[in-house]
């Protein structure tokens, strides 16, 4: 990545123009709420949990799980899905934690820009991971309005430990904390994933039960020109599983579908979840990642953590043998989860392209 500016410093000087380096020569527009007859499904992991092994029929929450990843890619599910008779208290200990990150993230931003810089907090040339952006690849390229935080933290011996102790004390505790609730949400979502599609529950678990994960705190700071620029480019994720956890209740969070662009309305406690690129090719392209952006507005900033999950590092990532056939052939091509990786953080985001670039033809 390039050094970039920060978003939120640029925030505080500029109050009427918008920097040329952040202007899009043109935004698709939205489609406004009120013209909408559907939302966006929600899913229930108890009743999922609970339900029948095998019932897939269209009242079933397994059902809807598998319709929701075939037609959408997105879905919601409430927080309050360790609540079964014997968790109440976890759910409890789920509350505080949800609330000491939303502290804990607040307070990161807000350390002076000063601070981020000497203490390394802020990207390094070569590194990716800090505050900053991604997928900066050109001095001419344009910017996304937002500052991230970008960190690795699963499995634990890929970690940049120098970043990590250079987070403050409370803050580095609560992440740990929060990254272990979010891989354990990953496989039990991942899991009943594999189960709708009728995968091999081995070949699942072999995939994902050392999986890793990063986790990417976004700051939107206010802009003077909404319209005219975007907080978070149009992509879809490179990952299997990206769970969203919305700070505030500021909205901003678009998805295309249908091709039309469509907010997507935080709920209160819940997270949102989507298909990833890796869940596309896993399914053989019955899931769909579907693209996103994130708007911004003038008054109001806007905060979230995205959790991503992807599979374990020393694989072959392709279609899973379960779920290929000689009446399913592969749609994917097979590529080390490395070289995966490595090629998709030298690229510009854009829309699918990346999923694209590894579908085999059939012309
Ligand atoms: C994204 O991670 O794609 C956007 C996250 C957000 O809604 O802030
Ligand atoms: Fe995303």
């Amino acid at each position: 990545s390039l050094i970039v500016p920060s978003v939120q410093e640029l925030a505080k000087e500029c109050n009427e123009k918008l920097p040329p380096r952040y202007e899009r020569p043109q935004i698709e527009p939205l489609v406004v709420s009120g013209d909408l007859d559907w939302t966006v499904p929600v899913i229930d992991l108890q009743k999922l949990a609970s339900g029948d092994e095998s019932s897939m029929d269209s009242d079933s929450e397994l059902g809807n799980l598998h319709s929701a990843c075939k037609d959408w890619g997105f879905f919601q599910v409430n927080t309050t899905i360790e609540s079964t008779p014997f968790k109440v208290v976890n759910h409890g200990v789920c509350r505080t934690l949800l609330e000491e990150l939303r502290v804990e993230v607040e307070n990161l931003f807000q350390l002076p820009y000063e601070e981020k810089k000497r203490k390394q907090l802020w990207q390094q040339p070569h590194n990716h991971e800090g505050f900053g952006q991604l997928f900066v690849v050109s001095e001419e390229q344009k910017l996304d309005w937002n500052d991230m935080f970008y960190i690795t933290t699963l499995p634990r011996h890929i970690r940049q430990n120098e970043l990590f102790d250079k987070l403050p004390h409370k803050c580095r505790e609560t992440v740990e904390a929060y990254s272990m609730e979010m891989r354990k949400l990953a496989l039990k979502i991942l899991s009943h994933m594999s189960r709708a599609l009728g995968m091999d529950v081995n070949e699942m678990e072999d995939l994902f039960t050392n999986g890793v994960q990063s986790i990417r705190m976004n700051y939107y700071p206010p802009c003077p020109e909404p319209n005219k620029t975007i907080g978070f480019t149009p992509h879809s994720d490179a990952d299997a599983l990206t769970i969203l956890y919305q700070l505030n209740e500021t909205e901003g969070l678009q998805i295309r579908k249908d091709g039309k662009w469509v907010p997507i309305k935080p709920l209160p406690d819940a997270f949102v979840v989507n298909v990833g690129d890796i869940m596309e090719i896993v399914s053989n392209g019955v899931y769909r990642s579907i693209e996103h952006r994130a708007a911004v507005n003038s008054t109001r900033e806007r905060l979230s953590v995205a959790t991503f999950y992807s599979c374990k590092l020393d694989c072959t990532l392709g279609p899973a043998r379960s779920l290929v056939g000689p009446r399913n052939p592969p749609a994917f091509q097979q590529v080390p989860v490395e070289d995966y990786f490595k090629e998709f953080f030298a690229r510009r985001l854009n829309g699918k392209s990346y999923l694209e670039f590894m579908r085999i033809n059939v012309d």
